[in-house]
């Protein structure tokens, strides 16, 4: 293995734990900036809203029209959930709401109280990742990792969702994740491999 090729295993496990080490937290073109998904009227009175992310609850004061999403990146720092087109078309800021996979863009925040979210940052226990996780990173399931988190937040739904039995089953329940890098041949299989690891199906 070259040094350059060390360098980017290194990088990319970084991505698949956080999504944060490629793209440094940075818009893909389309994205649409925090400011502006909060809209240009007068702001409405500060909401105080208790968050459960990870296993920790947080107390925030936000605007009422603050995003999961952004909740999550603006104010507890979680960056790995990404906002790609903040529409509810990309996947990219996918996490779990109560074990059920969610577009966090499409979430209010104050409307997810006393719900156990849970994002990339959440899935690994301790230091061992998750089985997809470890997975993505075997496959190399991903080229630029900004749509990661959410295809491993997605990917670890559709397993336990039962709809992980075909290569074309996954491809059905996925779709909802784009990848703009194309790497979906590689983001399947890690799918595979995790299913299997986890007895979600059967064969080798
Ligand atoms: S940012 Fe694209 S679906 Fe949420
Ligand atoms: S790896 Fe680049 S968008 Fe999926």
């Amino acid at each position: 293995m070259s040094g350059s090729d060390l360098t980017r295993r290194e990088l990319m496990e970084a991505a698949v734990v956080t999504s944060g080490a490629l793209v440094g937290g940075q818009l893909m073109p389309g994205a649409i900036p925090p400011a502006a998904a909060q809209g240009a009227g007068a702001a409405p009175a500060p909401l105080g809203v208790a968050l459960r992310v990870n296993g920790t609850e947080h107390r925030l004061t936000l605007d009422p029209r603050t995003t999961l999403l952004d909740a999550l990146r603006e104010h507890l720092h979680l960056t790995g959930s990404k906002k790609g087109c903040g529409l509810g078309q990309c996947g990219a800021c996918t996490v779990l709401m109560d074990g059920k996979r969610v577009k966090s863009c499409l979430s209010l925040a104050a409307l997810v109280e006393g719900r156990e979210i849970t994002t990339i940052e959440g899935l690994a226990q301790g230091d061992e990742l998750h089985p997809l996780q470890v997975a993505f990173i075997e496959r190399d399931a991903f080229q630029c990792g900004y749509c990661t988190s959410g295809q491993i937040m997605a990917g670890v739904a559709c397993i336990k969702e039962g709809h992980a039995g075909s290569a074309q089953e996954i491809r059905d329940w996925m779709s909802g994740n784009l990848c703009r890098c194309g790497a979906y041949d590689h983001i399947v299989a890690a799918i595979q491999d995790a299913a299997r690891a986890t007895g979600a199906v059967r064969g080798g």
